[in-house]
């Protein structure tokens, strides 16, 4: 009889034993997650990738280049976009700005010398005008959604929080890409249509030499274009066809490059770009603030001769001899009475 309970109590405990286990698991099973450790997986994560230089894996999708997670030149592309392009973009961008309050604020505007004549010359026709135009109001909405996106998430969050600033972020995203198009057939017909008056010629070495009439009165010799204008027309023409190209490039991935190719592209874009937007503010200054008579060349499209004569001197001997061929023609051609 003590045998029989004896192995009555061992079953018991056995059994006891074993209904334990089996309710502690599931709680064990719970608890799981909480007790991995973040910390070693990414110190596995990190010998990966000091071994291998790249964590890569395979994935199901068509396609095998997205199975890329981390490549070494991935984090100094994030370096250059998270703090050396900031850096350019902000010293270029408000540089330019402090340089030309500062020269406004001493020099002031540019005078029309003689006063206004009262007589006006033809400067740009409306084709001319519409294409600037067209360009102008391209590359502005361009600069400034390019613009957010470097510098959008430090400085626009903070003012307009999280959701404003996606919902923004997306529109000016949209813009960027669509305004791209139009943006660089005006490049196109900016460079076509005034190639003629952009060649450098020893007339701009004397204008530069001459500081560009913009130190003191002086006013020195000029054709259609002077130096400085040849200048701005270049780093449209090549600024913009750079933006173009590597731009496109960013917006169809992976067609004629791999992620490095990627990368160079969108640090040429965003260097170039920021450059390009600080060229343009200069531009911008001189064409409506900073010189009286100059904002009506590409608003009416005619000039005052004064302003032609102090400006453009070589260029309105050209149109006054030209004009002075035609009438002589019509002249000549007019029936004798
Ligand atoms: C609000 C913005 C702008 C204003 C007020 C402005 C004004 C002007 C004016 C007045 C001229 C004629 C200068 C002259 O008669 O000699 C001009 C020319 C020109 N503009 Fe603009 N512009 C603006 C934006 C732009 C932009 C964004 C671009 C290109 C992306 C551009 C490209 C050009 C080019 C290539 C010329 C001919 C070369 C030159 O005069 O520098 N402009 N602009």
């Amino acid at each position: 009889m003590t045998s029989v309970g004896k192995i009555l109590r061992l079953a018991l405990g056995a059994w006891a034993v074993v209904l334990l286990v089996a309710l502690a698991a599931p709680v064990q099973a719970q608890q799981q997650p909480n007790s991995v450790n973040p910390t070693a997986l990414s110190v596995k994560e990190q010998q990966l990738l000091q071994e291998l230089n790249r964590i890569q894996g395979r994935v199901t999708i068509p396609d095998a280049r997205s199975g890329v997670l981390e490549q070494p030149a991935g984090r100094d592309w994030r370096n250059f976009r998270d703090v050396t392009l900031r850096w350019v973009g902000g010293i270029a961008i408000l540089g330019m700005l402090a340089a030309l309050i500062i020269f406004y604020l001493t020099r002031g505007m540019v005078k029309i010398e003689g006063g206004r004549s009262g007589r006006t010359i033809v400067r740009f026709n409306a084709f001319e005008r519409t294409v600037h135009w067209m360009t102008a109001t391209c590359f502005i909405v361009l600069a400034i959604s390019g613009l957010n996106i470097t510098f959008g998430r430090p400085l626009l969050i903070p003012l307009i929080g999280l959701e404003a600033f996606s919902e923004w972020s997306q529109w000016a995203k949209y813009a960027h890409n669509y305004l791209s198009f139009p943006f660089t057939i005006g490049v196109i017909v900016i460079f076509l249509m005034w190639i003629g008056g952009n060649i450098p010629n020893k007339v701009d070495v004397e204008w530069i030499k001459r500081g560009g009439g913009l130190v003191g009165d002086d006013h020195p010799p000029a054709n259609r274009f002077n130096a400085g204008q040849k200048f701005m027309y270049w780093v449209v023409v090549l600024g913009g066809g750079a933006v173009a190209v590597t731009g496109y490039l960013l917006m169809f991935p992976f067609y004629t490059s791999g992620i490095e190719g990627m990368q160079i592209a969108q640090v040429v874009h965003s260097i170039v770009a920021v450059l390009f937007v600080a060229a343009m503010i200069a531009h911008i200054y001189i064409g409506s603030i900073g010189m009286e008579g100059a904002f009506e060349a590409m608003g009416s499209g005619t000039v005052d001769v004064n302003w032609a004569k102090e400006h453009h001197s070589l260029w309105l001997e050209q149109q006054k001899a030209r004009a002075a061929a035609n009438d002589a023609r019509s002249a000549a051609a007019a029936p004798a009475e």
